[in-house]
């Protein structure tokens, strides 16, 4: 069929809920109905369902932990987690998200059998060529009944072809969309890179083809003007988030603070704003 009416497309239209991450993200993504006659927003609970989003920062920004809490978080919820792992070696991956399962009070038994992992960081053939890695993906997607996909990091994937990222991002995604997978994929920042924006390795690519921007950013204080307005000795950091962007629902989209627990956990704690007004002039 060349064309469609709209309404053909009623029962293939995706429900707007939202698959939980296990953090405040949850409640920063919403959807909109009517209540007597008024507009109410509703938080949808998680990212949106099969949507893919993009979450970048800079090195160290926490997009992995966060990665791996969404993971931990959906097969405790006994759902089955695809999680590519490109830059570090899978053992690592499993002490992380051993580690997080027992902070967030976690069954282990159910993350060790709901997530299935794909090491791409001892396999060249799996980094270099998408199609071999597509075909990887759709066999473990099928027989072991996955709904969720990560890709820790796409950009791992284009390393040294940066020309490459639009058209491997794209291959990626339409592959997610056609399995019909919620999706993460981390992707990181050059240096020369605005530490705050949806921007990536190759560009604008990966922010232009997902349906969503996640930002992490990691601030040095380092200076007195930092000192005042945030309230913090000089030496430490301050993690924000933000989303940037998404394509499927409504968004907070103020930057919010959050912090790394001891036990390598994202807890999101207020926005950036409020933070910065609990500091009174001339305090320290
Ligand atoms: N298990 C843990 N316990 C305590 N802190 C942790 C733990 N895991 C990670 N962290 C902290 O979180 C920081 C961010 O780590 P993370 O690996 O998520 O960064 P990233 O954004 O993925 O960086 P990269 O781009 O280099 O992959 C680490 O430097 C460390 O300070
Ligand atoms: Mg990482």
């Amino acid at each position: 069929m060349e064309y469609f009416e709209l309404g053909d497309l009623k029962a293939k239209a995706p429900k707007l809920f939202g698959i939980p991450t296990g953090t405040k993200l949850d409640e920063m993504f919403y959807k909109v109905d009517i209540e007597n006659g008024k507009f109410t927003k509703k938080p949808l609970g998680g990212i949106p369902y099969l949507s893919v989003i993009n979450l970048t920062g800079v090195p160290d920004s926490g997009k992995s932990v966060l990665a791996e809490q969404f993971a931990v978080t959906q097969a405790g919820n006994g759902y089955r987690v695809l999680f590519v792992t490109v830059e570090s070696p899978a053992n690592f991956l499993y002490t992380a998200l051993k580690q997080k399962s027992l902070a967030l009070e976690i069954d282990f038994s159910k993350v060790e059998e709901n997530v299935v992992v794909i090491d791409a960081s001892q396999n060249e053939e799996l980094r270099e060529n998408p199609r071999a890695l597509i075909d990887t993906m759709a066999y473990a997607i099928k027989e072991k009944k996955v709904t969720n996909v990560i890709i820790d990091s796409i950009t791992g994937l284009y390393e040294h072809r940066e020309m490459m990222a639009r058209q491997i991002v794209r291959q990626f995604f339409n592959f997610l969309k056609k399995w019909k997978q919620t999706g993460l994929f981390v992707s990181q920042k050059r240096s020369s890179q605005s530490s705050d924006t949806a921007e990536a390795a190759g560009g604008l690519a990966v922010a232009h083809i997902v349906d969503g921007t996640i930002v992490l950013d990691k601030k040095l204080i380092d200076n007195r003007w930092d000192v005042s307005l945030y309230g913090l000795p000089v030496g430490s950091v301050l993690r924000t988030i933000r989303i940037d962007g998404c394509r499927l629902c409504g968004h907070d989209s103020r930057t919010w603070i959050f912090e790394i627990t001891e036990a390598g956990t994202i807890k999101i704690v207020c926005p950036l704003s409020d933070y910065i007004k609990r500091v009174k002039p001339g305090e320290q």
